[in-house]
């Protein structure tokens, strides 16, 4: 069989840690690219990675590269290009500066990697999938965005650090963009089965939440940059389930259209993936403070494409 090729736009700190995560578990021969200017950067990483594998026992080969060449006839695309936030920046504050460098990878990469999936992680998340669709032109269903699975993995975090078991048993969802407003669900969130109400009082859950929705400026404030390892964990979950058709049910920025009311656009809900890319969409029950909530986070993400219409 042959292996899949998966290709990362940006060898910053979430693409290089990406391409670490994708070849420790072999999922694909890794190509990293980035802007000229850093051509000695990105085959250095790429060659430091490669030079690990003696000890680590992985079998995938690395590139490092400028030119989208070398990309092409990749299965998998994760585009991490772009500026990431500094102390005192929302995600939206990146909109300007990130479609452009969306855009123009896009159009490479679409040239290129004809029959890819996109995974899109550049920020702000919702628009820049929406970026990537619009101008790549794919069929909805090969384009999504990493926001979710990072987002309930932090959720996931303080929940299990509350408690005091293994984050291994903590099972939760969360939905709505990729910002301050996304929707932990509490209601669908359980520990061994257990549901998390019974576990921990609703003052401590709330805190929780909202711990959850700040959980990137957190990082970025002790930092001064945005969080990478966890990000990165996030897209080679995704990945994982595309090249080895695992058709895991996991949060995603989906294209959704009728779905919850949406009306044409990407945002965060249960998407199940496979070699296909998002091969369906889960409907969950909403009650009517979920539903408010979604819909709220919603509406914030519509503004935003709509910036991007404006920019296109
Ligand atoms: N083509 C290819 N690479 C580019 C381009 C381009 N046109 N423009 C910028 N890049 C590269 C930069 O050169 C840099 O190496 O993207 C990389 C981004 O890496 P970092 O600055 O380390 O940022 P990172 O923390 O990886 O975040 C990348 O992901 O989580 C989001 O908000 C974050 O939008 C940001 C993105």
């Amino acid at each position: 069989m042959q292996r899949a090729k998966l290709s990362i736009i940006g060898a910053g700190a979430v693409g290089a840690t990406c391409a670490h995560w994708a070849a420790a578990k072999e999922l694909a021969d890794v190509v990293l690219i980035d802007i000229p200017d850093k051509l000695g950067m990105t085959q250095g990483r790429a060659l430091d990675l490669a030079e690990a594998a003696p000890v680590e026992g992985f079998d995938v080969k690395i590139t490092g590269t400028d030119d989208y060449k070398d990309t092409a006839g990749s299965d998998v695309v994760v585009i991490t290009a772009g500026i990431p936030r500094k102390p005192g920046m929302s995600r939206d504050d990146l909109v300007q500066t990130n479609v452009r460098i969306v855009r123009q990878v896009t159009e490479q990469v679409a040239a290129s990697s004809p029959d890819a999936i996109l995974i899109v992680v550049s920020n702000p998340l919702d628009a820049m999938v929406y970026t990537a669709h619009r101008v790549s032109c794919f069929p909805h269903w090969r384009v999504v965005g990493q926001a979710g699975c990072l987002d309930v993995a932090r959720y996931c975090t303080f929940i299990a650090m509350e408690i005091g078991c293994s984050v291994e048993d903590v099972r939760a969802l969360l939905m709505g963009g990729h910002g301050d407003d996304m929707v932990p669900l509490v209601r669908y969130t359980t520990v061994s089965g257990i549901p998390v109400t019974q576990l921990i009082p609703a003052d401590k859950l709330e805190e929780i939440v909202q711990r959850a929705r700040m959980g990137g400026g957190e990082i970025v404030k002790l930092m001064g940059s945005s969080a990478y390892y966890a990000p990165a964990a996030g897209v080679i979950q995704m990945v994982e389930s595309i090249v080895r058709d695992k058709k895991r049910i996991l949060p995603c920025a989906g294209y959704c259209d009728k779905e919850y009311r949406v009306g044409g656009y990407f945002v965060g809900v249960p998407c199940v993936l496979g070699t296909k890319g998002v091969e369906r969409i889960i409907e969950i029950e909403l009650d009517a403070e979920e539903r408010q909530m979604f819909e709220s986070s919603v509406s914030h993400v519509k503004e935003l494409c709509k910036l991007v219409d404006g920019m296109l």
